[in-house]
Order: C-alpha cells, then sequence, then structure tokens
C-alpha cells in the first residue's frame, strides 16, 4: 500500500553543501561563504518549520571536516558558537527546540558550552525541533548506538528478543523519526556519511544551488516535488 504524500513531511534533512564554492564564484574566502549560509540557515529553518515540518536535521559539520585546513575549522567553530550564543533569536520566537547529534570528542569547551547553553535555552519549547548535526557521522552513530546496547545487554537492562527496527532508534544520538526527506544542495549526487539509519525509505532531492542561495522559494518547490512521489516502502 503506498503512503498518501499529501501530508507535510514530519522530518526534513539538509546536507548544506556548497559554501565553499559559493565563495569561490565570487572570488571571496570560503569563510564568507560559511558565514552567508549560516544566515541562509535561519531564515530557511524558520520558514521549514513554519510550514508544519516537525523536525529538520541539518549536517552542520561532519567527523571528516576535521581533515580541512586549521584556519577554516577554526573559523567555523567560531561561527557555531556565534550562531547558538548571539543569533538564532528567530528559533527561539518560533518555540523550536534546539538538540545536537554527533560526537563531543574534538570540539573545544566553548563550543561545547554554546551548545549547552542553547540546547538549555530552548529544551522547553514544543513547537519544532532543530536537530544540528555536528562532528557528526552516520556510521559513527551506529557504532556508538551498538556500544550502548551492548552496556544495556551487559547490565541487565536490554532483551536482545526487543530489539528491533523501531527500538533501535532509542540507542542514536537523539530519538528521531526516520527522515521523509532528504535534501542535498550543490549537485553533489552522494550522501557523505549522514543519517545512513533514518534514511532508509527517504525521498531524496539533490539541487544544484549552493546551500547560500538556497532560499525559501526554492524550499517550496522541492515539497511540491515531494508531494509528486509515490512512496511504496516495499509494498505495491
Ligand atoms: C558545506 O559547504 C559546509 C561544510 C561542510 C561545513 P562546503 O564547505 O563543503 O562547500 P564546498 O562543497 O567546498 O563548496
Ligand atoms: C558534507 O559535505 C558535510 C556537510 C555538509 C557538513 P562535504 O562537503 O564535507 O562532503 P564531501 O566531501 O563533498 O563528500
Ligand atoms: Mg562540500
Amino acid at each position: 500500500m503506498s503512503q498518501d504524500i499529501k501530508n507535510v513531511p514530519y522530518h526534513v534533512a539538509i546536507i548544506m553543501d556548497g559554501n565553499g564554492r559559493w565563495a569561490q564564484q565570487r572570488g571571496l574566502k570560503r569563510s564568507m561563504g560559511h558565514l552567508e549560509g549560516s544566515k541562509t540557515l535561519e531564515k530557511l529553518g524558520v520558514h521549514i518549520l513554519k510550514k508544519g515540518v516537525k523536525v529538520l536535521s541539518i549536517f552542520a559539520f561532519s567527523v571528516e571536516n576535521f581533515k580541512r585546513s586549521k584556519e577554516e575549522v577554526d573559523y567555523l567553530m567560531n561561527l557555531f558558537v556565534e550562531m547558538f550564543t548571539k543569533n538564532f533569536k528567530s528559533f527561539q520566537k518560533e518555540h523550536i527546540k534546539v538538540v545536537f547529534s554527533g560526537r563531543k570528542n574534538m570540539l573545544s569547551n566553548e563550543v561545547l558550552n554554546s551548545m549547552n547553553e542553547i540546547q538549555k535555552k530552548t529544551e522547553d519549547n514544543t513547537k519544532g525541533i532543530l536537530n544540528i548535526c555536528l562532528n557528526y557521522g552516520g556510521q559513527e552513530e551506529i557504532i556508538d548506538a551498538s556500544k550502548k546496547i551492548a552496556l544495556d545487554y551487559h547490565n541487565g537492562k536490554l532483551d536482545l528478543e526487543t530489539l528491533n527496527k523501531e527500538t533501535f532508534y532509542k540507542y542514536l544520538y537523539n530519538n528521531l523519526p526516520p527522515i521523509d526527506l532528504l535534501i542535498r544542495t550543490s549537485g553533489e549526487l552522494r550522501i557523505s556519511n549522514f543519517m545512513l539509519y533514518q534514511m532508509a525509505y527517504s525521498e531524496m532531492v539533490f539541487t544544484n544551488t549552493y546551500f547560500p542561495d538556497f532560499n525559501s522559494k526554492e524550499f517550496d518547490i522541492v515539497l511540491e516535488e515531494y508531494y509528486k512521489r509515490n512512496r511504496r516502502f516495499g509494498g505495491n
């Protein structure tokens, strides 16, 4: 039985790619692309959650992104601190709860503190969830979940018979539902170690637009594309 796709997707995920090329195209430093991307995220995120989407996951920094130059990594880390402590007012105004997915190692205390701050400030909000994937890897998330499962089993807290596709979600960084719609900007046709477990039956849309230029209008076009899809989940 195919699913009625006229419903607003519950969980949307975005691989925000192309900041560097956006800047290079304009003769600017890559960091200017990240700055512009952060502004896009604030406007776009509020728009998406106002449309009735309940969970928005965004790929902000992958575990692999530490391979980049120290200059770029430092710039991004400082930008995250700015965003979580000073900006993001619009998410707070819209009663959006901010959560994080990813490993805590490798992140400075300053970054960790700013993450805690925004998380605390918004923890009682109920209008929607913004899940920020920072120092995140999809394979790492599955490994970390496996370790939690092994521990629970070892401590007698888990009956292996009860472990299934649904209960596995509880062991992921945040117990969020499967992704209905995945968007990747910038023309790359790959997943780059994003939310592998949650993506099993996502509808995917790839757009050539660099993330800083991806606006609300283009999101609405993507949404129309999503509504045309026929989700079968293996049925007919
Ligand atoms: C995405 O843009 C942002 C991060 C990975 C942090 P990129 O920085 O990957 O931009 P391109 O892909 O080099 O254009
Ligand atoms: C994926 O983009 C990570 C984020 C958007 C944060 P990358 O630019 O790092 O991915 P690759 O290297 O093109 O696969
Ligand atoms: Mg990229």
